[in-house]
């Protein structure tokens, strides 16, 4: 409206009524009610509606010319709002409310109103036009919405909070401390992606001279992927008690967990056993990376592989895991890493990943083994062009020391 004040600056006042109800009549299909008050007379009455009012209001002309447009508000009506129209009119500005006003039958709209004062040529105000919109729908839409938000924030609270708990479960399946042991030291990095991940690792003591290192990754993240690696941990350290071969045991545990993974999810596991005693070590890859054998006395960095299939996935009778043997000397070093080493430097070096592996481990033959762990870690990352991984990471290590 204030273009059409505008517009209207230089015609004589009488003619801007008769021009803006010129305009207003040409509206009259439209849902916006428009009226025009004048101040001239007593209470500043409607001397002017369109149709649209009528159609928005219930009212008919007759009914309401000659009336202060209050009568469309109710007892719901806020008082502040109504305040702040009464200042805008005393202090002759425009202004722009939503407010509740009742149509002629007693049911209740929310009206986005805008008044515009309209002045003669000496500059005083002596009409205002009204325009109103119903704004009941977005309104109440909008309720609605933010409703639903509140019931969703309230839900993704409580969700964070069974995160916490899921992600507090899931740290007490990890070994709390590492072997202490004179014969090998144990290092390692887990980074898992989200609050709780897919990947896991252990380490069991199985007879007094031999340790079990397991790293395993589920698929998935979040809490499908925490469940499936509470039962795939739980299956793995019952099948690992006393058992000497690392074939078995991932053999049995896969048996455990087949059929009862759901839908196509699966783990992949990398499990070894090392004798201090003997220095035997015994290895099986379960469709996971292959892990590192690094020997600085040779100066040769390789891999550990041998046959075996995911795990969960097959039955029992369709699948067999390969077992390797490999005598250690002090100073060796074994790394075990989940995939999202090997995927990160495959994204630079498509299909070599595991020989860039090999060789930026060769440069540092001689480093310390957590200073090893955290090198991998950050070449991998650097490796990736987002600098971000999108997995969880876990490096697993033991050297050698006498
Ligand atoms: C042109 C014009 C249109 C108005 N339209 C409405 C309206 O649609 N709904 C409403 O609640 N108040 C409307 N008002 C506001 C009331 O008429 C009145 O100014 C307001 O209640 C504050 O004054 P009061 O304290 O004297 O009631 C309009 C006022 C003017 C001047």
């Amino acid at each position: 409206m204030a273009i059409l004040a505008d517009i209207i600056t230089n015609i004589s006042h009488k003619e801007q009524v008769e021009f803006l109800k010129l305009i207003a009549d040409a509206t009259n299909e439209a849902t916006e009610g428009i009226v025009i008050s004048d101040t001239g007379l007593p209470d500043n009455p409607i001397i002017y509606a369109n149709e649209g009012f009528e159609r928005l209001t219930g009212y008919s002309r007759h009914e309401i010319l000659g009336k202060n447009c209050r009568f469309l508000q109710g007892k719901d009506t806020d008082p502040n709002t109504i305040n702040e129209i009464r200042q805008a009119i005393r202090r002759g500005v425009p202004c722009k409310v939503d407010i509740l006003n009742y149509r002629k039958d007693g049911s209740r709209f929310w009206n986005r109103l805008s008044i515009t004062p309209l002045r003669d040529k000496s500059g005083t105000i002596v009409n205002f036009v009204g325009v109103q919109f119903d704004i009941t729908e977005l309104k109440e839409t909008r309720e609605r919405l933010e409703r639903a938000n509140a019931v969703l924030e309230k839900f993704q609270s409580e969700m964070n909070a069974e995160l916490e708990q899921a992600r507090r479960a899931q740290e007490a399946i990890l070994p709390p401390n590492k072997p202490q042991s004179e014969y090998m030291e144990v290092g390692v990095k887990f980074v898992p992606l989200s609050q709780i991940g897919g990947d896991f690792y252990d380490i069991v003591q199985i007879t007094e001279y031999s340790y079990g290192f397991l790293i395993a990754d589920v698929t998935g993240h979040g809490i499908p992927a925490a469940l499936l690696t509470f039962m795939s941990a739980t299956a793995f350290k019952n099948s690992a008690v006393g058992v000497l071969s690392t074939s078995d045991v991932i053999e049995d545990t896969n048996m455990r967990i087949f059929n009862k993974m759901p839908g196509g999810t699966f783990a992949t596991m990398f499990y070894a056993i090392y004798n201090v005693l003997t220095r035997e070590l015994t290895y099986t890859q379960a469709g996971h990376p292959p892990a590192l054998l690094i020997r600085p006395r040779q100066q040769k960095v390789t891999t550990l592989a041998t046959k075996g299939s995911l795990v969960g996935i097959f039955s029992g009778d369709m699948v067999q895991y390969g077992e390797g043997t490999s005598i250690l000397e002090p100073g060796d070093v074994v790394i075990l890493y989940t995939d999202a080493i090997s995927e990160s430097i495959g994204r630079r070096y498509e299909g070599q990943d595991i020989e860039k592996l090999i060789e930026f481990i060769r440069q540092r033959i001689n480093v310390p083994l957590n200073d090893l762990l955290e090198d991998v870690y950050h070449y991998a990352l650097e490796c990736n062009a987002k600098q971000l991984y999108e997995d969880d990471v876990t490096l697993l290590g033991f050297k050698i020391l006498k």
